[in-house]
């Protein structure tokens, strides 16, 4: 049986956001937080590189000396945007030829990352090549924004299938055409500064209803109402014109489908039974916790020409508006 979604929301959500970015002209520092974050772990075992990632990683080391031979192995093989190792080990092979594997590396640690867009299921972070810190970013975002179109358009096809209403697929429909848009604007601001992108789709993974439904928690109502807000910091802060108007056309939609993922969301817990609603809202009490971290850390690193942003303070009001809503 398909319950009809609420949309009682949408308002908090963005008014939410609104109440989160009238802290941004007072901000005058960036702040970084310690401890450690809820946001994921990550183990490789045995994870084989070669000489390319061995020369990279000893570059790294060299450039930044508190950084081990190992965690910077690590850095570069371990998936997503890797927060800190816990533990890590490496074997270097005494033979090695060129482009083969030249050591083996075992390392566990834990993450946490604000993507820009809505990513897919099983979506693995390409790697961004070596450019300046906007560059890096426009590269990072042009990746996330193509990623999110193919979430939204797979998420339709789920979604009609599971019968949801014909209104949840129309909206996630037309936001994998924002996301598209979104990609080509990323890709434009890139072509302006010399810079190019190659994006390809990655192979789509399926699950069932309840792995949707997490997904969506995780990479909708925590991500993209973050990312909304993220947009929105972009749009203020941004160096030039060209840079804020194609921010600020991001940050509209983004802020809609903040209000989608949430609406979804309450599809979803409608669909299950009562022990994995109840897990799916601890996920998402957890999530949202996670997002001060998240977006301090995506703060810190704005390119120089954005001036400092205090993402704990700017996401401590967002996760503590959306907890208590
Ligand atoms: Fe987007
Ligand atoms: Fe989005």
């Amino acid at each position: 049986m398909s319950r009809s979604p609420h949309t009682s929301h949408r308002l908090s959500v963005s008014l939410t956001l609104l109440v989160a970015l009238s802290l941004l002209p007072e901000v005058g520092c960036v702040l970084r937080t310690g401890g450690r974050p809820a946001s994921g772990t990550f183990a490789l075992e045995a994870q084989g590189f070669d000489r390319e990632v061995l020369e990279r990683a000893q570059a790294w080391v060299q450039t930044e000396p508190d950084k081990a031979l190992c965690d910077a192995l690590c850095e570069l093989q371990a998936p997503g945007d890797k927060k800190g190792v816990d533990t890590c080990s490496h074997v270097l092979h005494e033979q090695t030829d060129k482009g083969r594997v030249v050591g083996e590396l075992s390392c566990t640690g834990w993450w946490g990352t604000l993507a820009t867009g809505r990513r897919p299921q099983g979506w693995r972070a390409p790697r961004i090549e070596q450019v300046d810190a906007l560059g890096a970013l426009l590269s990072r975002m042009a990746h996330e924004e193509h990623a999110a179109a193919q979430a939204f358009t797979q998420l339709a096809g789920q979604l009609r299938r599971w019968g949801a209403p014909e209104a949840c697929v129309a909206r996630c429909e037309s936001a994998a055409q924002d996301e598209r848009a979104h990609a080509r604007i990323v890709v434009d601001m890139l072509a302006e500064r010399g810079l190019d992108v190659v994006l390809v789709d990655q192979a789509p993974v399926y699950t069932g209803l309840l792995e949707a439904a997490r997904n969506n928690v995780i990479e909708g109502c925590a991500n993209e109402t973050a990312s909304a807000l993220f947009a929105q910091v972009l749009a203020i802060r941004a160096p030039s014109v060209a840079l804020r108007t194609g921010f600020a056309r991001i940050a509209r939609d983004e802020m809609r489908h903040a209000e989608l993922s949430w609406d979804l969301h309450r599809w979803f817990v409608g669909q299950v039974g009562e022990l994995e609603a109840a897990a799916l809202e601890g996920l998402l009490r957890a999530a949202v916790a996670d997002i001060p971290e998240i977006f301090a850390r995506e703060c810190a690193r704005l390119p120089d020409g954005f001036g400092y942003v205090d993402g704990l303070g700017l996401g401590g009001v967002l996760s503590s508006a959306l907890l208590a809503a």
